[in-house]
């Protein structure tokens, strides 16, 4: 009898998805018809939305027929390999409900779009440790958090609750939860199409980081940026960096390569990850420390403005000011500019530079990290 209800349980799990549960759960909705419209005029990309056996638990955020009007452009009409990439960042792995959402700090999901264009990166050991074993964490993410004012609702009444699911280039979308159940796992609502991760300069353009955009240009940084992976960088925004004395113009090219890498991290640290009191090393070997209070996330002395926004390989922190090295005595480069009075001029920045020895855990960006040595040897 055990051994019966054992091979049964088994037969249950690897039970074969029907596309037809997708489409019922979907037909449910009226404002699904557009994406059902879709679906019914690709079928074999509907079919790369059904997993092979209910083993592979999922969640589809659905656009609706809001998300539709929305577009520029008929997303029927794309190379049939970019809609298969969006479909699949629309498909979370695991089974996401409003409980999961509510999770005060934040859930960074990984989905199923793995092509290396919109996501050159790896789970890492903090992905790996959540969600189901079975279940693949190697795919681009999005962040979901539940706003402020809906975290009570969230937990008492369901069927109403809303979250925030941040896609490429910082891109927003509320997703309704409602929880309802297929074949292959859940689906929710969404009221936009998430965008796929881009490379950082361009994610940095979009987002009008101009100051940082320079100084990653000035320093010929841009195109070493993008082609790393596992990258968090910590992108002071330009009020920032003019209440730093413009560093992006004033300070010597060496400096702000410094500067720029002291600002970059080897690992995508996702928000919802963050613990008060956390260090990090940056690509200079220096420790960057995570303080949080009063609800807002602080690296060293900088607040974080902007969280999240998705690159494809791991994510821009926008902060509010350029980030000082902890406890330094002396002033370095990222320093030099640091109050407004002071002159940011090439000429003042003979600071102490932070120690350029190589991270162990750096072995991923060591093109980026070699080529600047190169540049500050020459
Ligand atoms: C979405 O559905 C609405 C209502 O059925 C329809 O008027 C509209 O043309 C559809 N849009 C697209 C892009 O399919
Ligand atoms: C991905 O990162 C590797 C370095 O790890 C780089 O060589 C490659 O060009 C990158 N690919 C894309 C599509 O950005
Ligand atoms: C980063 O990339 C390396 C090699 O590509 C990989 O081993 C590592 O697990 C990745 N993830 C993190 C979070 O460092
Ligand atoms: C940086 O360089 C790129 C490519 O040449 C250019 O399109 C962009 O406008 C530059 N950014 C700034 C802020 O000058
Ligand atoms: C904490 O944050 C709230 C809301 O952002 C603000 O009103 C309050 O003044 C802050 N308290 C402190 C001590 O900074
Ligand atoms: C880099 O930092 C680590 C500690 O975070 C330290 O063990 C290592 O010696 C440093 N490397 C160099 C060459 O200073």
């Amino acid at each position: 009898m055990k051994l019966l209800s054992a091979a049964l349980a088994g037969a249950a799990l690897a039970a074969v998805v029907t596309a037809q549960s997708l489409a019922d759960a979907l037909n449910k909705h009226s404002q699904f018809s557009n994406f059902t419209d879709l679906l019914r005029s690709h079928p074999d990309l509907a079919s790369g939305l059904v997993p092979a056996t209910t083993a592979d638990r999922r969640t589809i955020l659905v656009p609706n027929n809001d998300a539709f009007g929305k577009l520029t452009i008929s997303i029927g009409s794309l190379p049939t390999a970019q809609i298969r990439d969006m479909l699949n960042y629309h498909s979370l792995v695991g089974e996401m409900t409003a409980a999961d959402f509510s999770a005060p700090s934040g859930l960074t999901v990984p989905t199923f779009l793995t092509s290396a264009q919109y996501n050159n990166r790896s789970s890492g050991d903090r992905l790996n440790s959540i969600g189901a074993s079975t279940a693949s964490h190697s795919g681009q993410v999005v962040v979901i958090t539940v706003r402020a004012n809906s975290k009570r609702e969230f937990s008492v009444r369901q069927q109403s609750s809303t979250a925030d699911v941040t896609s490429g280039l910082a891109n927003k979308v509320t997703l309704t939860a409602l929880d309802d159940n297929w074949e292959g796992g859940k689906i929710q609502m969404i009221d936009g199409f998430l965008t796929l991760p881009l490379v950082c300069t361009e994610t940095i353009r979009a987002r009008d980081l101009t100051s940082l955009d320079a100084s990653l240009n000035r320093t010929s940084l841009s195109s070493a940026l993008d082609h790393s992976n596992n990258v968090t960088c910590l992108g002071p925004s330009n009020d920032a960096f003019l209440q730093a004395g413009s560093p992006d113009k004033n300070l010597a090219v060496a400096d702000l390569s410094k500067a720029l890498l002291f600002h970059t991290l080897s690992e995508p640290v996702y928000t919802s990850f963050l613990k008060d009191g956390q260090t990090f090393q940056t690509l200079t070997n220096d420790t960057v420390a995570v303080s949080i209070k009063n609800g807002s996330i602080y690296f060293n002395n900088a607040r974080l403005v902007e969280p999240n926004v998705i690159t494809n390989n791991g994510l821009i922190h926008i902060l509010d000011s350029v980030m000082m090295p902890l406890s330094s005595q002396t002033p370095s480069p990222t320093q030099s500019g640091s109050s407004p009075t002071k002159s940011g001029s090439a000429q003042t920045s003979k600071a102490a530079a932070p120690s350029l020895a190589i991270p162990s855990k750096t072995w991923n960006i060591l093109e980026l990290f070699g080529f600047v040595v190169a540049i500050l040897l020459w």
